[in-house]
């Protein structure tokens, strides 16, 4: 069972393995397999809650999947993702929001997708006893910003700016640092630099650990970013089980004899 000091010691001989999961069963499922950490992401606006982005996601939606997923884990460490503006415009709003998905949800640590505003934050929520696992790179939540979701740190200042940013929140004292999305030769420069481990998406081989999104992993998604591996395809085997479902429901197949009981004592009904 990872902590969160497992975590950042980092003594494994193995990569860091982490996962996406949104609801009980998927959890379950991520953590038998032995997953490190569960990541309950926002990305579940995009998975689960048919949002185009992950900017309406709430807190509440988050403590509800958080907690869905906390009473499903036996032994990986569940994460929890800060949403959209529910942490580093105001101080004690955000210790809030964060303590929520440890005091009602189960969870041992939060993620924050991280900037300049979000130092202090880490120092202040790490003080009070929430861990942070940071986020650099591509964060989701400036997609207005960006005008998508574009490759970050791939000029020399951009790269520094990450560098700079990575080792400001190791020093105010998150646990674990996201990159998503970076050339993998800066990823494996923030990782040389860092004593606290990286966690690569879409960030090349070099991280400590790798986390993708679950629908992604499992091939679920519609669509998937071109970093992210399909070590399954469950969307076509849950498609062939739906038509297989109503085929036998048209042609009468299904209830069959097996799946009904009769009642002796309710032939007297009419
Ligand atoms: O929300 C999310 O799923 C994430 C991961 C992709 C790191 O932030």
């Amino acid at each position: 069972m990872p902590t969160v000091r497992d975590i950042r010691t980092n003594e494994g001989d193995e990569p860091i393995t982490m996962l996406t999961a949104y609801d009980a069963p998927t959890a379950a499922i991520v953590d038998e397999a032995g997953v490190d950490i569960v990541l309950v992401g926002d990305s579940v606006g995009n998975t689960s809650l048919g949002y185009e982005t992950t900017l309406p996601v709430t807190v509440d939606d988050m403590v509800r999947h958080v907690s869905a997923v906390s009473r499903a884990i036996d032994d990986a460490l569940v994460v929890a993702d800060m949403p959209f503006l529910s942490f580093g415009v105001d101080e004690s709003d955000s210790i809030e929001n964060a303590g929520r998905m440890l005091k009602e949800a189960d969870a041992e640590a939060v993620k924050l997708e991280c900037g300049p505003h979000t130092v202090e934050l880490t120092e202040r929520l790490v003080e009070l006893g929430i861990p942070v696992m940071a986020h650099l790179g591509l964060t989701p939540q400036h997609v207005n910003q960006y005008g998508g979701y574009p490759r970050q740190g791939t000029d020399q200042d951009a790269a520094e700016r990450i560098l700079e940013l990575a080792q400001a929140h190791e020093d105010a004292g998150a646990f674990s640092l996201v990159l998503e999305h970076v050339p993998a030769n800066l990823a494996a420069t923030v990782t040389e630099t860092l004593e606290t481990p990286t966690i690569g998406i879409g960030a090349g081989p070099d991280c400590d650990g790798q986390v993708l999104v679950v629908d992604d992993a499992v091939g679920l998604s519609e669509w998937s970013p071109s970093f992210a591996k399909q070590f399954g395809d469950v969307r076509a085997e849950m498609a062939s089980a739906v038509e297989a479902y109503v085929e036998a429901v048209e042609s009468g197949a299904f209830p069959a004899e097996e799946h009904s009981h009769e009642e002796g004592d309710l032939e007297d009904i009419y």
